[in-house]
């Protein structure tokens, strides 16, 4: 589990790996601090390489992917992968029907893990993502269990 005292790690990383659309400093720590959240971070020689959080409020159906992220050095080893299994496994086990996340239309090495995890495009939110204007897709997985 990440805590608040990874905060300036990340906030490097997350400003390098989303230049447009780094979460604030305010952000980042509420979904580090958050009693509904699970964030958790992968290190390799002491470094995180990656990053993710999920969060869900008690009772609801539906779960959120919030965030995931690789350092590039660190990509296309099976570590996003995982580290999503593991938000999923997560949800799951807080009861959620549903998990909902969004994604760049233009991120398709995102989308495509996505989709071997069971999920699909349920909506476009038109020029989510400004000032690019690029659509962000809202894709679903319902869990049986
Ligand atoms: C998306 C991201 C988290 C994937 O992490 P990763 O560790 O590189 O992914 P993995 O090696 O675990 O591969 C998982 C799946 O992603 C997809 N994938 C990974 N690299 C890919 C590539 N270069 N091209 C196409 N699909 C790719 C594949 O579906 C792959 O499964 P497969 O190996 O069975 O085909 C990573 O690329 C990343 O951090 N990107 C920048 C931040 C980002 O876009 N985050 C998502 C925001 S919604």
């Amino acid at each position: 589990m990440a805590t608040l005292a990874d905060l300036d790690a990340l906030m490097v990383l997350e400003r390098t790996i989303f230049p447009d659309d780094a979460w604030s400093v305010d952000g980042m720590t509420q979904e580090l601090s958050s009693p509904h959240g699970h964030f958790l971070v992968v290190e390799h020689d002491a470094e995180i390489v990656a990053y993710g959080g999920a969060h869900h409020l008690p009772g609801d159906d539906v779960a959120d992917i919030q965030t995931i992220a690789v350092t590039a050095s660190a990509r296309g080893k099976g570590v996003g992968a995982a580290l999503f299994d593991e938000l999923m496994t997560w949800c799951s086990g807080r009861g959620a029907k549903r998990v909902l996340l969004d994604v760049r239309a233009d991120n398709l090495v995102a989308q495509k893990l996505y989709q071997s995890r069971g999920f699909d495009t349920i909506a476009v939110r038109e020029g989510y993502y400004q000032p690019a204007h690029v659509d962000a897709l809202v894709m679903e997985r319902r869990l049986t269990s």
